[in-house]
C-alpha cells in the first residue's frame, strides 16, 4: 500500500507574539516528516509591521518544502490605511509568490479561498467575508483541476462561525461551503479561531468538513501551540493536533466552532461559551 501522504497545518503564528519554542519544534518536524507540503492559513503578523513581516519572511524562507500561505485579517497594513487600499500585500515581499497559491501534490490539490478583506460594510473589518468573486476564483481554480486529485480548500476564517448573538461572523461563509460541497471538495481547512477543531457541517449540498489548526503564537486562547500534522491515505484523512505539552488531539480540538472565535484580547477577559455546531444557512444570491 501507497505510503500516507504527510501534510502540515499552521496557522496563526503572528511573529512579532509568535511562540519561539513551539516554531523550533515545528521546524524539526517538518525536517523529519519532510511534508508534501506547509499550508498556513493566515495571520502570519501580529499588526502587518515590517519587522513582523520580515521575521516570517526568514522562516518561511528557509522551509524546504512547498508553502502556501493565506493572507489573515492581520497581514493587512495596520497603521498606514493608504497603503492597506492601495497595496495591502506589498509587505509580502518575496513572500507573495506563496500567497494565496494552488498546490498541485500527488493525488490532492489545495485551492486557497480568500476570507480577509482590507475593508467592509460593518465594524470589525476582521471577520471573514466571501465576496463572490473570491468564491468565483476559487470554484474556477477546482473545475480547473483536471488531475481526478481530491481538492482541500484552504481558507483564513472558519466559513461557518456565529457570534455571540448568533449572527453569522464570515459573511457569505455557508454559501461558500454549500458551493464546496457541490464540488465534491474534502476538506475546508482554516485559522482564526485559534483552537483546532474537526468537524462536519451539513450544507444543502451534504456534509463538508471543518478542520481548524490551533495557534503557534502566545495568543492563545484554550488550547496550548500546536499544528495539524494531517495523513491522506485513499480511505481518508487522519487529522493529529501536535502540540508540545503532550495533550492527546481530542482535548485539544473543539467540539464545535466557538460562538465567538475572537481570540481574548490582552486584558484576559473571559472566553466566550462554546455554542453548538450552527446550522448551515440557505445560499445566497
Ligand atoms: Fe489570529
Ligand atoms: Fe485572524
Amino acid at each position: 500500500m501507497a505510503e500516507p501522504l504527510t501534510l502540515l497545518h499552521l496557522s496563526d503564528i503572528h511573529f512579532g507574539l509568535e511562540d519561539r519554542a513551539a516554531l523550533a519544534g515545528v521546524k524539526s518536524a517538518i525536517l523529519r516528516l519532510r511534508p508534501a507540503a506547509v499550508l498556513i492559513t493566515g495571520d502570519l503578523t501580529m499588526r502587518a509591521r515590517h519587522r513582523e513581516f520580515a521575521a516570517a519572511r526568514q522562516w518561511i524562507g528557509a522551509l524546504d518544502v512547498p508553502v502556501t500561505v493565506e493572507v489573515g485579517n492581520h497581514d493587512m497594513p495596520y497603521f498606514n490605511p493608504w497603503e492597506r487600499f492601495t497595496d495591502p500585500y506589498r509587505r509580502f515581499l518575496e513572500l507573495q509568490a506563496v500567497l494565496e497559491k494552488p498546490l498541485e501534490l500527488p493525488g490532492i490539490s489545495v485551492i486557497p479561498l480568500l476570507t480577509a478583506v482590507r475593508a467592509q460594510w460593518r465594524w470589525p473589518w476582521s471577520e471573514g467575508l466571501v465576496s463572490k468573486r473570491a468564491l468565483a476564483a476559487t470554484l474556477a481554480a477546482i473545475d480547473r483541476v483536471s488531475s481526478g486529485n481530491r481538492v482541500l480548500v484552504t481558507a483564513h476564517h472558519p466559513l461557518i462561525e456565529h457570534g455571540p448573538r448568533g449572527q453569522r461572523l464570515t459573511i457569505g461563509g455557508a454559501a461558500a461551503m454549500a458551493a464546496l460541497a457541490g464540488r465534491g471538495v474534502e476538506a475546508v481547512l482554516t485559522g482564526h479561531v485559534h483552537d483546532p477543531f474537526d468537524l462536519v457541517a451539513d450544507t444543502a449540498n451534504g456534509p463538508l468538513r471543518m478542520i481548524g489548526a490551533g495557534t503557534l503564537s502566545k495568543r492563545i486562547r484554550s488550547t496550548p501551540a500546536s499544528y495539524n500534522e494531517l495523513s491522506i491515505t485513499p480511505d481518508g484523512i487522519t487529522v493529529a493536533v501536535r502540540n508540545f505539552q503532550n495533550v492527546p488531539t481530542f482535548d485539544m480540538q473543539l467540539q464545535a466552532v466557538p460562538r465567538d472565535a475572537l481570540p481574548p484580547r490582552e486584558s484576559g477577559e473571559p472566553i466566550a461559551p462554546i455554542g453548538a455546531v450552527p446550522e448551515v444557512d440557505p445560499p445566497v444570491h
